[in-house]
């Protein structure tokens, strides 16, 4: 679509207007060259005083939120949220990170499918542009205002192909949050449990640091068993709430991302003040507890004086081998220690049961959702007793 402003809009809706006019003048012409075309209307646009234009919207509401004045609380609640401030933003100049880590990288994907391979020069936190760009409609009467998102799609997960994630609901007729969703999404995939054990290679091992709308659908935890867990998406807080209405609510226009205060009529609507996901913090202590204490497996690599890992002639580690020349594993202790993955003593793997694991997945996805279970306390619940059971 064309890029217009404001200003320029508002201008062509006034020369459409003037030319209405001229045509329904009743002189008639003398025969010859036809008069230059006039630039055409807004679909059609049958508005006559001036006042009103494009489908029937009224220009004042267009100003009314454009104006600098409505703007100013939303560009300095902007300003000192994550999304503009935050560090991660720093990680956005490569490939492999830009599609959620930098405006420009976010906008590449939305319109294309992919980012620049070469990676961005300029690092930069997702900004008015990145989430906003051009009405779909300016029928907000009828089709609702879209708040010029740039995507209201619903959203194909990155970890499983086959799920669509689609916020639309009373809570947000048009999907305004599966904008969201695109970022605040899991990486990665839990281990597989229908094989034996699973190994820790990475001390970023975890779903990554967005995993909030598989929570929210109650999706891509490692159950156990099918207690407490229900149809993916069924959840209070999915089927009736989504991120816009618990984190938009807010007097700036909810550009500051804060959910709604637990008290006010955002939440009380449905349930009266709850302030915590009961048990969800004990659950955590103890899980965290059991995790620490799991004992799994490592190889042993060969290492020099200053205690660096060794590499043969081919470029690869050195394991290092028994009387038997079988390799000598030594135990791991810990699937995670102080909310960090164990990826062994010396960052090559620890290995433990896929259960277990699991169990360790679980913990990672529930911390970095970040809301203490509030996105979907039942399926918190549920991943966290499932996970203690599996260690004991
Ligand atoms: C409730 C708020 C709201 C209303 C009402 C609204 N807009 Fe917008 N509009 C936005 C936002 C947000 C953007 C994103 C770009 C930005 O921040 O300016 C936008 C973008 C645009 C853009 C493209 C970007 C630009 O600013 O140049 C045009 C053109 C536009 N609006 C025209 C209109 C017209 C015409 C109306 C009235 C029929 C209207 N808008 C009503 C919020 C609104
Ligand atoms: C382009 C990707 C992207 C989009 C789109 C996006 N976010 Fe974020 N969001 C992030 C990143 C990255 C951070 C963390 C930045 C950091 O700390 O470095 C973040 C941080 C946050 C935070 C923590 C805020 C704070 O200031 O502490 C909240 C809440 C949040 N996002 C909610 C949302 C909601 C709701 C939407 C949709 C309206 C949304 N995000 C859209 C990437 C995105
Ligand atoms: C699918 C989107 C997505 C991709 C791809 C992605 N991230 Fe993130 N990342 C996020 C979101 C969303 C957050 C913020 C979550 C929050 O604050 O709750 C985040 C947060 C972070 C943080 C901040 C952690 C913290 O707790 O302060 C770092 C660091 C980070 N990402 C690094 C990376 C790196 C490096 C890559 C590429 C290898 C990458 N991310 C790829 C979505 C993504
Ligand atoms: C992370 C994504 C994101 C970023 C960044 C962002 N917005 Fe928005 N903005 C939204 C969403 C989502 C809505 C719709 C909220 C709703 O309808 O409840 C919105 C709504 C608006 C509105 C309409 C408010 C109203 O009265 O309904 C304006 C105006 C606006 N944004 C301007 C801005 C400006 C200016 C910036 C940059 C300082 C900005 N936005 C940055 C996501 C974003
Ligand atoms: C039912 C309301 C509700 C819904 C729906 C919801 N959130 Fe939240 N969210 C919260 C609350 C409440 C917290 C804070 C919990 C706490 O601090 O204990 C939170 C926390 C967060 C955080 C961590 C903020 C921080 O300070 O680090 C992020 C990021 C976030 N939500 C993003 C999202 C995204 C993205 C969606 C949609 C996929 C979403 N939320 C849907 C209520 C909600
Ligand atoms: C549309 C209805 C609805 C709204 C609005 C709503 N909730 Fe809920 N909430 C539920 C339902 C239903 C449950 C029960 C758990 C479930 O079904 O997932 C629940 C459970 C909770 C719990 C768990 C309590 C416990 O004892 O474990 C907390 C905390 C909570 N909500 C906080 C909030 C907050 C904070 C907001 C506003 C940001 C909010 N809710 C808005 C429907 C809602």
């Amino acid at each position: 679509m064309k890029k217009l402003n404001l200003r320029n809009l508002l201008m062509i809706i006034a020369s459409g207007l003037m030319f209405i006019q001229c045509t329904t003048d009743p002189v008639i012409g003398p025969a010859g060259a036809d008069g230059t075309n006039g630039i055409d209307g807004v679909d059609g646009t049958n508005g006559l005083d001036g006042t009103n234009g494009l489908d029937g919207a009224d220009v004042a509401v267009c100003i009314s939120c454009h104006s600098d004045n409505h703007r100013d609380a939303i560009n300095d609640a902007y300003a000192m949220t994550k999304h503009a401030t935050g560090t991660s933003w720093a990680r956005g100049t490569s490939a492999g990170c830009a599609q959620c880590h930098n405006n420009e990288g976010f906008i590449d994907f939305q319109e294309t499918g992919a980012v620049n391979p070469a990676g961005y020069a300029v690092s930069n936190g997702i900004t008015c542009t990145g989430c906003h760009d051009m009405h779909r409609s300016f029928d907000f009467v009828n089709d609702g205002n879209d708040k010029a998102l740039r995507t209201l799609d619903p959203v194909t997960l990155i970890v499983d192909g086959g799920y669509t994630f689609d916020a639309k609901n009373e809570s947000d007729v048009l999907g305004k949050s599966n904008l969201c969703v695109n970022c605040h999404q899991p990486r990665t995939a839990g281990p597989d449990q229908t094989v034996a054990e699973f190994t820790v290679t990475s001390s970023h091992w975890g779903p990554h640091h967005g995993p909030q709308s598989t929570l929210l659908d109650g999706i891509q935890g490692i159950e156990f068993s099918s207690v407490g867990i229900s149809a993916p998406g069924s959840a209070g807080h999915k089927s009736n709430m989504s991120c816009v209405a618990c984190h938009m609510s807010t007097v700036d226009d909810g550009h500051s991302w804060s959910p709604a205060d637990y008290a006010s009529a955002t939440c009380t609507k449905c349930h009266g003040v709850k302030t915590e996901v009961a048990g969800f913090a004990t659950g955590m202590v103890e899980l965290a507890g059991l995790l620490a204490d799991v004992v799994g497996w490592e190889y042993q690599y060969e290492v020099d004086v200053d205690g660096k890992l060794v590499k043969d002639v081919d470029g690869n580690y050195i394991m290092i081998l028994d009387g038997n020349g079988d390799p000598v594993k030594n135990s791991a202790v810990g699937v995670v220690h102080d909310g960090h993955p164990n990826n062994g003593s010396q960052g090559r793997g620890a290995t433990f049961t896929s259960a277990q694991a699991g169990a360790g997945w679980n913990y990672l996805f529930l911390l970095e959702d970040k809301s203490n279970g509030v996105h979907n306390p039942i399926y918190a619940k549920a991943l966290i007793s499932q996970s203690i059971e599996a260690l004991q």
